[in-house]
């Protein structure tokens, strides 16, 4: 274990576990539609997308998007596109793929965004939600785990970059980072 994580809260076996069983769901729930584009946001979902991918057998294409809030407006859940999708969705089946959803402020503006350039459905898969933190209503459709209010990094979720190749979701030392 790194020596800035206090402890570990989700081992990388219980990740590949519970991808796979999300996996399989989302092979049976989208058995009868258009296979999904998965749009994961960078940086944090990477982890996440490469090991959940294993675990979906129907001929779905990812591709990657990159937002950010504007400075110090926030609250209002206003988002700067960094990078956008390759091609457009009009007609897709869209699932989102992020490690985290925290406020909800993101998801729920990169939801309604997709959904107003013409996708069919727009759906969220996350590995962590944290609803303690919840600012504005936003459910994820599939999640993977839900956790306390805690200061967790590891599989793809950071602190200042770093942490984020660690094999699991650890809760970072107190000490590091006040
Ligand atoms: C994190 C995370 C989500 C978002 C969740 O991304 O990956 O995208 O914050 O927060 P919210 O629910 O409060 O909107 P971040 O902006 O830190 O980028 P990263 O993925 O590159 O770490």
């Amino acid at each position: 274990m790194h020596q800035n994580v206090e402890k570990i809260l989700v081992s990388e076996e219980e990740i590949i576990q519970r991808c796979r069983e999300m996996g399989q769901k989302i092979n049976r729930d989208y058995a009868q539609k258009e296979p999904p584009l998965l749009v994961a946001l960078l940086k944090g979902s990477v982890p996440f997308l490469a090991e959940l991918i294993k675990h979906i057998d129907l001929d779905i294409e990812f591709d990657f998007m990159d937002v950010s809030s504007y400075a110090g407006t926030e609250s209002t859940g206003e988002i700067k596109v960094i990078k956008d999708l390759d091609r457009p969705i009009k007609g897709a089946e869209i699932l989102i793929v992020e490690d985290i959803v925290d406020t909800g402020r993101t998801l729920k503006t990169v939801r309604e965004l997709l959904l107003s350039k013409g996708a069919s459905s727009v759906k969220v898969i996350t590995l962590l939600d944290k609803p303690d933190r919840r600012v504005v209503e936003l459910e994820a459709e599939y999640v993977g785990f839900t956790i306390p209010n805690e200061f967790v990094v590891g599989y793809g979720l950071d602190f200042n970059q770093k942490y984020r190749n660690l094999p699991y979701i650890g809760v970072l030392k107190e000490e590091c980072y006040k």
